[in-house]
């Protein structure tokens, strides 16, 4: 297995996974339309890696399927906002489905392989709230328990957001195609994954929105669920996902056609007043947050992954301690003051 593809390869997880993968001797591209904030810097570190981007429209079937062969992609491209606006809808299906749709079509052609980056938000709104609360329970802090882990069994009817249905008909479509052409496949449903170069904006990245809103001092906010703070998120270090996503490459002709739910599990989940305690201690500034009770139709109190299978399948277990992940977003953005005030409010 030596070529691979990375699709989103300059947004922050695709960028983080082509470095890894380069420095470990493969071949890797990225192909990336820069659309997204931030990429352009990703694609200066990319370019010092000497990987080469493809700037390509993931919506053009034509052109990628002009693409050289590949061994594996990796799809990491895609629009990723929770709560999509009614004329974004269209858009979101377009890039997240089509897209992986169009390099499906070039795994056929390549007789290449697939991992697709998945999401927590596959899984029913609905049964998430009602695993944790009556309504009277609204609003008040979370005492984490065993019983609120997700497995991958977990229901996955609607509500799931526009964003998590797209992402859901791209597991779909890829299991239909393994079916039809014999493509091999891993599904991996991730939790938040954090660390440098998270371009974190409310939408997506909220732990590194959280400390550079302390370390700038700028405003924030605790959005729904009473506005206190309380929903919950494992967290999960980018640089646990580059090493699960290198066990995977290297084990895919044996281990294959498998979905994993992937996060930083319990011992790793934080709520939003937990963060900004450890947020000012890290930065050292304390800011006024306010509240802001109305609570999101796509958003979840809480979601923390159960990284039973995927532990089982490659002994793998994420490393870094919340504190850890902090404190590295913290020591990037210290340095990249400058450069990331144009990226991030
Ligand atoms: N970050 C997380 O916490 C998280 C959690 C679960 C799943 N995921 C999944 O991981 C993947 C990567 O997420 P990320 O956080 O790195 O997002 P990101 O926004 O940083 O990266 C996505 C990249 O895709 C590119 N892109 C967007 N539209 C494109 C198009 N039409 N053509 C070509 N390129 C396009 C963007 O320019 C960007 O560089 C996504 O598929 C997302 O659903 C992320």
């Amino acid at each position: 297995m030596k070529k691979v593809l990375v699709a989103g390869g300059c947004g922050f997880i695709g960028s983080n996974i082509s470095i890894f993968l380069k420095k470990k001797k493969y071949k890797v591209y990225s192909l990336d339309n820069l659309s997204r904030i931030g990429s352009s810097l990703n694609l200066r570190r990319l370019k010092k890696s000497k990987i080469r981007n493809y700037k390509i429209d993931i919506q053009d079937t034509k052109k990628i399927l002009k693409l050289p062969k590949f061994d594996i992609i990796l799809d990491c491209c895609a629009l990723v906002e929770a709560d999509v606006k009614k004329e974004n809808i269209k858009k979101v299906f377009s890039v997240n489905f089509f897209g992986t749709n169009n390099l499906l079509m070039k795994c056929i052609q390549d007789k290449s392989k697939i991992i697709f980056f998945s999401t927590s938000r596959v899984y029913s709104i609905k049964a998430i709230y009602n695993l944790l609360f009556n309504k009277k329970n609204l609003g008040k802090k979370i005492i984490i328990k065993k019983k609120y882990l997700i497995n991958e069994k977990f229901d996955m009817n609607t509500p799931l957001s526009y964003y998590g249905l797209s992402k859901k008909f791209s597991e779909e479509l890829i299991k239909e195609y393994s079916y039809s052409f014999g493509i091999k496949y891993i599904i991996n449903r991730f939790g938040v994954i954090s660390g440098p170069w998270q371009f974190g904006k409310v939408e997506q990245g909220f732990l590194s929105l959280w400390i550079w809103k302390h370390l700038t001092k700028r405003k924030l906010f605790y959005k729904g669920f009473g506005g206190k703070g309380f929903q919950v998120r494992d967290i999960l270090h980018i640089d646990d996902v580059c090493q699960i996503i290198y066990l995977q490459i290297k084990k895919i002709n044996k281990i294959n056609n498998q979905i994993f739910n992937i996060g930083g599990g319990i011992n790793n989940s934080i709520d939003l007043k937990s963060l900004t305690n450890l947020s000012q201690n890290i930065t050292k500034n304390k800011i006024n947050i306010k509240s802001l009770k109305s609570t999101n139709m796509s958003d979840i109190p809480i979601y923390i992954s159960n990284n039973k299978k995927i532990n089982e399948y490659y002994k793998w277990k994420p490393k870094k301690k919340i504190k850890e992940i902090v404190v590295d977003v913290f020591k990037w953005q210290m340095k990249n003051l400058n450069s990331l005030k144009k990226f991030m409010k």
